[in-house]
């Protein structure tokens, strides 16, 4: 994936394996104009922020330069759910200050996940940054780098039981012009015991829709064909007026005649366009409903494609994971998802090594790769979180070399099944959306079928999106190839 650009795929799939990338901006950089250097890790939601955070600056004067050494202010977005991307992030901020120190103005600044955990450590011990903003307090950074250009160290890493950002429309960085991201919720209300991200980024909260739809149509407008949906949670998000996440039943009963669940979202975005196709990110297990199945089912535009992640196929350690469902349970939403969309493509995420995980236990979360056959799986080593329920309760005591070994064993299976389920494709006809040029050749172009497979395909007269149909005739594990039907 080229620098700064986004796929229209999943929110897992752009986490801290793929190193930071520089947010590259659209226009020819205005010699007067502050020039901001903007990195990002993590999440797709993380991504989504940077648009945000450049589109509260450019209103005070800032523009993109992809060129750390030439900015006055460099700001990194981070991201804490494993201990190798925090790593990371670390070293990136002492080359930053090493650029400092040659050119003593320049504001550093930390943004995201990383912020209120690592803030005094950064700030104060390291003296590695100048500011600090957590993910809710994005619309202080301009009093927050003027008080820093006054000399003042400035933090702000309050988290809000209200900010969803809802009016601020990003700008699009790095953008191929054809899929982007909306958030359409903020922060997370599980309490998953391995997951930092409800101290990082809060309660959980959803935007209004209307600005959600405006934002989908202003993204058709200008050209864009895909957009995905983004939250922690989405099959979660319920409108009833704003603040922190109510369920549904404690609503008021004006509440909930005017509320707005996930599956009635979906439809208000597929109404936008026929030609817009709408994905989304991340599904829990234990929250998806028929209603959001029968969406997809009922709406061509919505994309036969759902990221659910299961973690471990072993009951107890769903349980240790505190994941409210067990082994039968997600089984039965495959199942839901297979009898209503039978054509609909699967991906999940799995932890391997989680505390008092057994042979046993790995051997029933092969079992149900066995039996899904998922088009893809993102696999992770459990990393500990300081301050989690997991780090609290239980023993990081799976030795590292087995987590890798068991990992290993789901990175092969993982791409015997990719490569099988792209078999199966071979002689299907798809509409696919072009993204863009081919890596391996100017004279191929790539897109995406429903499923969120890639497909590549001699370019023809088409360019990036439009919608053309494609014949697959071949395959990797990775990539169907195709030729125009
Ligand atoms: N260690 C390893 N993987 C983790 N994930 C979340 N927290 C951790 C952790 N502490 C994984 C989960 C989640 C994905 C985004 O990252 O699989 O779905
Ligand atoms: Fe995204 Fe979670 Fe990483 Fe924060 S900690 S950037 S929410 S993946």
């Amino acid at each position: 994936m080229a620098k700064g650009q986004f796929s229209g795929a999943l929110v897992e799939q752009l986490e801290e394996k793929r190193q930071g990338e520089a947010m590259q901006g659209n226009g020819v950089a205005n010699a007067k104009a502050k020039l901001l250097y903007l990195e990002s890790y993590g999440c797709a939601m993380n991504f989504n922020d940077s648009e945000i955070v450049a589109s509260i600056l450019k209103k005070e004067g800032y523009e993109i330069t992809p060129v750390m050494h030439d900015a006055h202010l460099i700001l990194v977005n981070t991201c804490s759910i494993r201990e190798r991307a925090e790593q990371t992030v670390r070293n990136r901020l002492r080359q930053f200050s090493r650029i400092k120190k040659n050119k003593p103005g320049t504001v550093i600044g930390l943004l995201g996940c990383m912020a209120e955990r690592l803030k005094e450590k950064l700030l104060e011990q390291e003296k590695l940054v100048d500011i600090v903003v957590g993910p809710d307090a994005y619309r202080e950074l301009p009093k927050l780098i003027d008080e820093c250009n006054g000399g003042q160290k400035s933090v702000n890493v309050l988290l809000s039981l209200e900010e969803t950002y809802a009016d601020i429309s990003p700008v699009r960085l790095g953008t191929n012009g054809v899929t982007a991201f909306v958030s359409i919720m903020r922060g997370c209300d599980n309490m998953c015991s391995f997951c930092v991200v409800p101290y990082t980024r809060g309660r959980e909260r959803s935007r209004n829709p209307e600005t959600i739809v405006q934002e989908a149509k202003d993204m058709f407008d200008k050209g864009f064909r895909e957009v995905t949906l983004l939250g922690q949670n989405v099959d979660s998000y319920l409108w009833f007026g704003g603040g922190p996440k109510k369920e549904f039943e404690k609503l008021t009963k004006e509440e909930q005649e005017s509320s707005v669940n996930f599956a009635q979202l979906l439809e208000l975005v597929a109404k936008v366009s026929p030609d817009l196709r709408i994905r989304f990110s991340t599904s829990h297990p234990k929250d998806i409903t028929d209603d959001v199945l029968y969406a997809i089912k009922n709406h061509k535009n919505i994309c036969n494609y759902i990221h659910l992640p299961m973690q471990s196929g072993s009951s107890p350690v769903l349980k240790r994971m505190n994941r409210t469902y067990d082994r039968e349970w997600y089984l039965s939403k495959i199942d839901a998802i297979k009898t209503i969309i039978p054509d609909c493509a699967v991906s999940t995420d799995i932890i391997t090594g989680f505390c008092g995980e057994t042979d046993e236990d790995h051997k029933n979360t092969m079992g149900v790769l066995d039996y899904t056959q998922f088009e893809f799986v993102y696999q992770f080593k459990y990393s500990e979180r300081p301050g989690t329920l997991a780090a609290r309760q239980y023993e990081d005591d799976v030795p590292e070399e087995i987590k890798t070994q068991r990992l290993n064993e789901l990175i092969k299976k993982q791409s015997e099944m990719s490569y099988n389920s792209n078999l199966k494709d071979i002689g299907r006809t798809f509409e696919v959306l072009v993204e863009g040029t081919s890596k391996r050749s100017e004279e191929q172009l790539y897109g995406r079928n429903s499923q969120n497979k890639v497909i590549v395909f001699p370019k023809a007269d088409y360019k990036p999106g439009d919608y053309t149909t494609v014949k697959v005739t071949d395959c990797t594990a990775g990539t169907l190839i195709g030729e125009l039907a």
